[in-house]
């Protein structure tokens, strides 16, 4: 009996790897595809802000969708749910948001190669707000982390100062979202799929005031009519790209962040930077000198230090 057991539990724990296994090559292949349509669409529609608003828009709309015709179970939330998912709402919407102001601004590897030391960020804060203390061979595989980050930043063909800061802007805001998300996703029976729907509707409420006085209807309806004219009609096929593989890769994750913990999660992320890294100089030609390289290159394997020491 007790070799039945065990093979059940064996072929449970293999059958669970695959899932998650199929999660994480889908959650990277979205975001590959994301990333490319978002520039495509930021180089000839520079308006971060509203972009970013857009991909919140079509993710809640599919979820009402979903749950209008029982595709998805309509998740059952009280005051209390709404109430804990707003910090994490307000984390969601500005690393978001930062994110994609700062890949209107630089190439797309940079602000990936900068959102690879979330790790550090992750570590700092935990330490310094938190309070919790990590054994020294963490803190140590910070530096590769930085110092790479740094040497791909001072190396960085086309810097731009506010596409630096706004993926340093977003990496912050990440770590929190993320603590507060896994807090949040604990003690509830809503699904990490139904959950990234309500946080996508509460982000989706909170980016909008803010979308229309930073940019705003004029600019856009502008930049619309300009991007129409240069691109055609694909335009408008490349917005509804990225705004649905937008959600599709975050819900993914957040599918995924329901069974496994947070830092198998933030290893994922950072390993599914280099297939964005990789996959985006390739599309777009993004010039790299050797030494740009290196410093990205440093950082990856620093996250892969960090990995290994935090466990
Ligand atoms: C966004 O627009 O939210 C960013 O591209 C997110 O980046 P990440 O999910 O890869 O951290």
């Amino acid at each position: 009996l007790n070799i039945e057991v065990l093979e059940e539990q064996t072929r449970f724990e293999a059958a669970h790897k695959i899932k998650i296994g199929i999660y994480f090559a889908a959650w990277w292949a979205l975001n590959v595809v994301f990333n490319i349509y978002n520039k495509k669409v930021l180089n000839a529609f520079p308006y971060p802000w509203l972009t970013s608003t857009l991909s919140l828009a079509c993710g809640s709309l599919m979820m009402l969708i979903s749950w209008a015709t029982r595709i998805a179970d309509v998740p059952k939330t009280d005051l209390d749910f709404w109430k804990t998912l707003f910090p994490v709402a307000v984390a969601h919407t500005i690393g978001h948001v930062a994110a994609t102001v700062s890949m209107s601004k630089v190439a797309v590897s940079f602000t990936h190669i900068i959102k690879s030391g979330e790790p550090a960020f992750s570590v700092l804060v935990s330490r310094f707000l938190l309070g919790e203390a990590f054994p020294l061979p963490v803190y140590a595989s910070l530096l590769p982390i930085i110092g790479g980050c740094a040497l791909a930043a001072v190396t960085e063909l086309n810097f731009n100062l506010t596409g630096f800061m706004g993926a340093m802007i977003s990496n912050l805001a990440f770590v929190f979202r993320n603590i507060f998300s896994k807090k949040g996703m604990k003690g509830n029976s809503v699904s990490g799929m139904n959950y990234y729907a309500c946080l996508s509707m509460m982000s989706l409420l909170i980016l909008t005031p803010f979308a229309l006085a930073v940019e705003g209807p004029h600019m856009w309806a502008v930049g619309w009519q300009t991007a129409l004219a240069q691109i055609g009609p694909n335009f408008v096929w490349w917005v509804a790209a990225q705004s649905i593989f937008y959600h599709l890769y975050n819900q993914v994750s957040y599918m995924s962040l329901d069974q496994i913990s947070p830092l198998t999660f933030s290893i994922g992320n950072t390993m599914k930077r280099i297939s964005v890294i990789v996959s985006s100089i390739i599309i777009f030609h993004t010039p790299v000198r050797p030494i740009n390289a290196l410093g990205a290159a440093i950082a990856i394997l620093g996250t892969f230090l960090y990995s290994q020491a935090k466990m």
